[in-house]
């Protein structure tokens, strides 16, 4: 990102790796294996979410890599107003949205939230964090006590803040360790979203 002009929400390619390890989260694995044990056997499918932001593919291609293996309902998140295909566009837009703390208008319903115990939520990193469509969508539905498991696509800052926002915006979900890979990997990740879906309990063959 080149517009530098305020050190809090401009952020420089070098500075993405800075937040990157500000932004860790570390999951308990004590926690982990409790919550993924009992999935393990018999919860492929139906209980199960991947609900995703992609603009350019990279992260729709590790929701298809996801939903190759476990299954499940897949849902893209779009706006109202589709974000502009130039980069530079969009990246100023979604510097100005996160500055302005926006809530883009979405076109994307969840029918049946309820039916689902899982839900995978994935999104390139736009500015260290989540697109702030997700911020809408997240405030329009409650998540819950639901699993929340992040996959997300970057160019280095990896999940950066998103998980703390995640976090935030679902306090009472139960966040599971996600998968982060840079987005030029994302069409050749499919073996390591197998191992990191072992390794989180839910893959088992
Ligand atoms: C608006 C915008 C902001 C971005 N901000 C970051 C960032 O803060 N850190 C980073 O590593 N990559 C950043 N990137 C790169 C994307 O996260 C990366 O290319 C991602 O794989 C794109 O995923 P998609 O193809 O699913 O949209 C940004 C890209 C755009 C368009």
């Amino acid at each position: 990102m080149k517009r530098t002009t305020s050190p809090d929400s401009h952020l420089s390619r070098r500075n993405f790796l800075k937040y990157a390890v500000m932004g860790t989260v570390v999951i308990n694995a004590a926690m982990l294996s409790s919550f993924s044990s009992s999935w393990a056997a018999g919860s492929k499918g139906n209980n199960m979410l991947i609900l995703y932001f992609s603009h350019s593919g990279n992260t729709r291609k590790i929701a298809e890599q996801i939903r190759e293996r476990m299954g499940g309902d897949m849902i893209e998140l779009k706006t109202v107003t589709p974000y502009p295909k130039d980069y530079d566009a969009v990246v100023d837009q979604a510097q100005q949205e996160q500055q302005n703390n926006a809530r883009p208008q979405i076109a994307t319903e969840i029918p049946n939230l309820e039916k689902y115990d899982i839900i995978f939520l994935g999104f390139p990193s736009w500015w260290g964090t989540i697109p702030m469509p997700f911020f809408t969508l997240l405030e329009k539905y409650d998540i819950g006590d639901k699993t929340l498991i992040p996959f997300c696509t970057h160019e280095g800052s990896r999940f950066g803040r998103s998980e703390q926002d995640l976090k935030r915006l679902c306090p009472r979900a139960r966040m599971l360790e996600g998968f982060e890979v840079r987005g030029s990997r994302a069409g050749g990740a499919q073996r390591n979203v197998d191992a990191w879906l072992h390794k989180i309990g839910l893959l088992t063959e």
